[in-house]
């Protein structure tokens, strides 16, 4: 049976005709009071927080000083954020334009392309600034989000949970909505942060040293249709058992064997993890972490899915080789890509910190 996504035309119509309907709110502008400000944890080397807000938002004014002075504003609030909530800032690479400072732009910073399979509509994808909130509760990322952006030109936003979130085998993990565990192939934590840090070795300016590329992509998922292959079916699809162990019986945490299993009988070559990340080099340099989401789409139509997030100082050799490998992937069949956008976050992203290197001031 074919993906119920590509059998239908409308969505790919309202991704081409959406265009140039973006919020024209205007940027409102003063602080808010700030609330007590307190040391917070470092967003790479903490685990995700089970709910997450992601606001896209689109400055209005261009030119060095305006948006400068939003960029500071925004920070403020996100450092003076409530007690309990973590608030990260982030920047696409419009916003550089906007400032008159393509120079500074982190090297490998662009406009998301559209991957192979994509149907992405315009209305949830970039942005010139994402804030991102995480809370143990969605009252609290919400409560947050309202304080930080609802007076701001919001772009795109979403929310998403982390179902059973929990630290397994030493790394954080959360069940997606196709019921498997995701996050044991990630890198172990202590070393995962720095691995995904930009360092002063490729070119990427002073000011970024030290922050990360995150790509975010919004997947929808045919759950239904899904939920019709059996359980044996799914896994091996994915490559893993749904609790995260290996096909073969190993622990999540343990190597697969996939040199004795070159055929893949135990792992099918064509499964998501094993075109993932092969293991015949140095593994995907990433870090992930999903979310759920359930709500409507643009069209108002109900949907559901993933909040796809990674992590990784260099885009090509991360996110970028590994959409290319899973190119055509039988999990494609169950899944849509309608939204996301590439962003950089700055070193220090819930403080005030990154903004005077930023702008030299
Ligand atoms: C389309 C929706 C997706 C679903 C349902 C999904 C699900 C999973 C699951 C269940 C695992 C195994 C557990 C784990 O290691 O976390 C996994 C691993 C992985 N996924 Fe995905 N994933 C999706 C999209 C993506 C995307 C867009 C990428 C990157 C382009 C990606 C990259 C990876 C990598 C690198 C691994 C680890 C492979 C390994 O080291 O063995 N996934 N995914």
């Amino acid at each position: 049976m074919p993906s119920p996504f590509r059998s239908q035309p409308a969505l790919t119509r309202r991704a081409v005709i959406a265009g140039g309907t973006l919020a024209a709110v205007g940027w409102a502008g003063g602080c808010s009071t700030p609330r007590a400000g307190r040391p917070r944890a470092e967003l790479l080397s903490s685990p995700p927080r089970p709910h997450t807000v992601l606001v896209a938002l689109d400055l209005q004014d261009s030119g060095r000083r305006p948006v400068a002075g939003a960029l500071r504003r925004l920070a403020e609030r996100a450092e003076s954020a409530a007690a309990g909530v973590e608030v990260a800032v982030a920047l696409g690479a419009s916003v550089f334009d906007r400032a008159g400072l393509a120079a500074r732009r982190p090297r490998q910073l662009a406009v998301m392309p559209a991957f192979s399979g994509d149907v992405l509509d315009p209305r949830r994808c970039h942005g010139d600034v994402l804030v991102q909130m995480g809370a143990d509760t969605v009252e609290e990322a919400d409560r947050e989000a309202g304080a930080i952006v609802d007076d701001l030109p919001v772009r795109w936003r979403m929310s998403g949970f982390r179902e059973g979130a929990r630290i397994d085998a030493g790394r954080p993990v959360a069940t997606n909505l196709f019921g498997f565990v995701e996050g044991h192939g990630n890198p172990e934590p202590a070393s995962g942060a720095d691995l995904v840090r930009v360092d002063d070795r490729h070119g990427d300016p002073a000011w970024a040293v030290g922050g990360s590329y995150l790509v975010i992509r919004v997947i929808q998922f045919a759950t239904e249709l899904w939920n019709r292959d059996p359980v044996a079916e799914q896994e091996r699809i994915i490559g893993r058992r749904r609790d995260g162990s290996w096909p073969d019986g190993r622990p999540a945490d343990a190597e697969p064997a996939y040199a004795a299993d070159p055929h893949g009988r135990h792992t099918p070559l064509d499964s998501h993890v094993r075109r993932a990340n092969p293991r015949d080099g140095a593994a995907p340099p990433m870090t992930r972490r999903g979310y759920s989401f359930r709500g409507r789409d643009s069209a108002g139509r109900d949907e559901e899915g993933l909040l796809f997030t990674a992590y990784q100082s260099d885009l090509a050799a991360g996110f970028e080789a590994v959409q290319r490998r899973l190119a055509g992937e039988r999990l494609g069949r169950y899944t849509l890509t309608v939204g996301g956008g590439y962003f950089f976050v700055p070193p220090r992203a819930g403080t005030t910190r990154w903004v005077d290197p930023l702008l030299d001031l």
